[in-house]
């Protein structure tokens, strides 16, 4: 772990937690022993496990630098960031364009520790860190944080990628994005990624359950239902899509096949 000198009394080191699951299956260095164990008895029912979160985190390299570069956004609300790994989304936004403002948005108190990271801005810019849950969007949408670096009345890409397995139909995973979509004007932009057990399903279900049996369960979706989250919006070429087949570059499909990703990936214009 890191000593960055935030406190930590609020995390709980002997339970795994998803975000530092996929600190460690990525290559980070923010995970306790329990998150390593987990990520290796699930790595174990399936391989692919790090060549799947691997192209999820490159899926919202190149959405981000998609927004930034070609839809030309520049204020960016992210749910469920996880923990820094550089690059993180405002690199990305403010190398394309260094005004860029972005609020981060996750509730593992871990991430709030190490949240220093995600605030190193240019000048021209703002990053701003609001913990909460995603499952409560008036909290998100009324923190005054979010309110200080955004302007509400321009364009807003609201980016969800990969956090709606860890929500429940019980929770309305379709709503929630709906009433944080809702007061963005015409000209933002959604872009998610949505955990899939189409490619792999008997592997991708057994990680389910080992998550599951962790405290942490899972609402896999198939295409038809992450489609759904774009209803009404504008789908970008090619629609949803496995992440990796997303505007791919040559390193994000190199020697990955289609059973290795279980994630669709889409981003959309709301008109
Ligand atoms: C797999 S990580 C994804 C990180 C980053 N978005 C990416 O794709 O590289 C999922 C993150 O969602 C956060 N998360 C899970 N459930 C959440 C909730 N209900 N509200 C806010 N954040 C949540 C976790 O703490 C974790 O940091």
């Amino acid at each position: 772990m890191r000593d960055n000198g935030w406190p930590a009394e609020r995390i709980d080191t002997e339970s795994a937690h998803s975000a530092r699951i996929y600190d460690y299956i990525i290559g980070g260095k923010d995970y306790y022993p329990a998150d390593k164990e987990a990520g290796d008895a699930m790595a174990r029912e399936w391989p692919a496990l790090p060549i799947h979160m691997r192209a999820n985190r490159d899926f919202m390299n190149r959405a981000v630098r998609y927004l930034a570069e070609e839809a030309g956004v520049r204020q960016f609300l992210d749910i469920g960031t996880g923990i820094p790994t550089s690059p993180n989304l405002h690199e990305i936004a403010q190398a394309v364009a260094p005004d860029s403002r972005v609020v981060y948005v996750d509730n593992d108190p871990i991430v709030l520790t190490l949240s220093q990271g995600l605030l190193s801005s240019t000048p021209e810019g703002k990053t701003t860190y609001v913990e909460a849950d995603m499952r409560d969007p008036a909290a998100i949408l009324g923190a005054p944080e979010l309110r200080d670096t955004l302007d509400l009345g321009k364009p807003v890409a609201l980016t969800v990628i990969a956090i709606v397995h860890f929500v429940l139909d019980e929770d309305d995973a379709y709503g929630i994005v709906n009433r944080l979509l809702e007061p963005l004007p015409s000209g933002s932009y959604l872009a998610m990624s949505v955990g899939t057990a189409d490619f792999a399903p008997e592997e991708v279900g057994r990680v389910a359950r080992e998550y599951a049996a962790r405290d942490m369960p899972m609402r896999l979706r198939t295409e038809a239902e992450a489609a759904r989250f774009f209803d009404g919006l504008e789908l970008v070429e090619p629609g949803v899509a496995q992440v990796h087949k997303w505007h791919p570059d040559a390193r994000s499909t190199e020697g990955i096949k289609d059973e290795d990703i279980a994630m669709y990936g889409a981003v959309a214009r709301k008109p």
